[in-house]
């Protein structure tokens, strides 16, 4: 595990889409699973800058996201297929038949599920993983459980992630109380893990994940058991390591 400390969050941004970069440099038609949430907006404004540059191109990456909600259609502003859209598929020039997303309108959990599991196998594996962190050490949205969860599911979101996420929502009862994710083997198959983190909220996941016990109640602390995991966080994150 390598972790370096970034000074801000543009720092960490910058640091995180130079790895992203260094990884579609190497490989043009690589397979990159994708995160939402707050910390990665500003590493995708970073590729997306590099992108209108010249110096990036995604005309034949593929991406496979790490999760969505239950019940949000893709074009609710809610929506992670939204975030992804807005933040950076609709920036760059990525076909969109190589755009993968749990798909939060399938009802049946089952169905989408193995869907889903079906997308990622035929992709063959990712190379990159792009992964955030919960106050809670949830990673996607595999939440603290007595087991890691192996392939795509739907999980019932815990009380904190609801109101984590509440920030998001016009009111905390909009917040949907179930999703689909990918699940811990599907991550941890992943070739390279790349981790993001910012701010205070996140230091004690941060610890218990990397320092503490692996055990379920931290999700994030299995990636103790991957052989190329990179972090990169800023300070406040880092406060407890
Ligand atoms: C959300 C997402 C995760 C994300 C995490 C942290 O619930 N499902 O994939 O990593 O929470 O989000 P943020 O970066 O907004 O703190």
């Amino acid at each position: 595990m390598r972790i370096y400390k970034a000074k801000d969050y543009n720092d960490l941004s910058r640091k995180a889409a130079n790895i992203i970069s260094a990884q579609i440099i190497m490989k043009p038609d690589a397979v990159i699973g994708l995160a939402t949430g707050a910390s990665p907006i500003g590493t995708y404004k970073q590729l997306i800058e590099w992108y209108k540059k010249g110096d990036l191109d995604f005309s034949e990456i593929r991406t496979v996201n790490l999760d969505e909600y239950k019940g949000l259609a893709a074009d609710n502003p809610q929506s992670y297929a939204y975030y992804m859209h807005t933040n950076l598929f609709d920036s760059v020039n990525i076909p969109a038949e190589n755009i993968n997303i749990p798909n939060g309108l399938e009802f049946d959990a089952a169905i989408e599920c193995a869907r889903y599991d079906t997308v990622l196998q035929k992709l063959g594996g990712i190379d990159l993983q792009l992964l955030g962190i919960g106050g809670n050490g949830h990673i996607g949205f595999n939440e603290p459980g007595n087991n890691f969860d192996k392939s795509t599911h739907c999980v019932a979101l815990t009380e904190n992630t609801i109101q984590a996420n509440s920030r998001f929502f016009d009111s905390i009862d909009e917040v949907p109380k179930f999703a689909y994710t990918m699940g811990i083997k599907n991550i941890m198959q992943a070739k390279s893990i790349l981790l993001i983190a910012s701010g205070e909220a996140k230091a004690q996941a941060m610890y218990d994940s990397f320092y503490g016990p692996i055990t379920p109640s931290c999700p994030g602390s299995i990636l103790q058991l991957h052989n190329n995991v990179t972090v990169v966080a800023d300070e406040a994150a880092l406060s407890l390591i």
